[in-house]
């Protein structure tokens, strides 16, 4: 879907994922949600947190997966994945701590295998994720999940693309200080999403918008996997849908 512009555009997936919310506390279950960070989803995170403040809208039922995280990365340092969702969502709404799942950047090297595939089997336990949250990134990555990745592949560790830090250069002051891996949830972890939306907003990102909805399926540009399934939804703005 096309919006008029992002303020809409974000409004009405909060209201979906309000929707859903509120839904799954009706029958007393828990909704699980996977979420992204990246300037893309913040109007919606803000949306959440007036509906929490103003319209009562309770987190208590709701698990969250984060895609992905910076590594290495310390959860305090600014930069942090962990900062981005405290600051913009969890600090401002009542979700239980233990429920708040992003992947650890300070894991040993050894470590980190282990980890994710225990991130996959607790999202396998709670039954799945209901609905997983994308922005994109210029190399057609979603997640951390850069050109070669496999369509079915699981949380892993990643390496960067060039362009991936350089867009990342300004958070950190300089394309040097961005770290060179992440963790990543895997292409074949979003696809068990039962609802996805990937959002885009500005001109920026209206190449790479067009790759991915109508170019050829491939790894080359990770997003295109998208067009494979049934359960995405794209919502863009005006300029980011304007080369399709
Ligand atoms: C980052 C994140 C992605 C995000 C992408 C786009 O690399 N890991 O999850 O979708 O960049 O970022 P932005 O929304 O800031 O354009």
């Amino acid at each position: 879907s096309v919006y008029p512009n992002q303020q809409i555009a974000s409004v009405t997936v909060a209201a979906r994922i309000a929707h859903l919310i509120r839904t799954k506390h009706q029958k007393g279950e828990t909704a699980v949600l996977g979420l992204a960070t990246g300037v893309t989803p913040i109007a919606v995170y803000k949306e959440l947190v007036r509906l929490h403040k103003e319209e009562g809208l309770s987190f208590k039922n709701v698990v969250t997966f984060n895609l992905d995280e910076y590594y290495p990365m310390k959860p305090d340092a600014m930069q942090s994945y962990v900062t981005f969702m405290n600051e913009n969502l969890f600090n401002h709404i009542d979700i239980e701590k233990q429920n708040i799942h992003i992947p650890d950047g300070t894991l040993a090297m050894d470590d980190i295998a282990s980890f994710c595939l225990d991130y996959e089997r607790k999202i396998t336990e709670l039954g799945g994720l209901d609905l997983q949250i994308l922005g994109i990134g210029r190399t057609g990555h979603i997640g951390f999940n850069e050109p070669g990745s496999a369509p079915n592949s699981g949380t892993r560790l990643v390496t960067l693309d060039d362009l991936t830090r350089r867009d990342a250069s300004r958070d950190f002051g300089g394309k040097e200080n961005v770290p060179t891996k992440a963790i990543t949830m895997g292409i074949g972890t979003i696809f068990k999403a039962r609802e996805i939306i990937l959002m885009a907003w500005n001109k920026k990102k209206a190449p790479i918008i067009k790759k991915a909805v109508e170019g050829e399926i491939s790894g080359d540009v990770p997003a295109t996997y998208l067009q494979l399934s049934e359960h995405v939804e794209f919502v863009l703005d005006q300029d980011a849908a304007s080369d399709l």
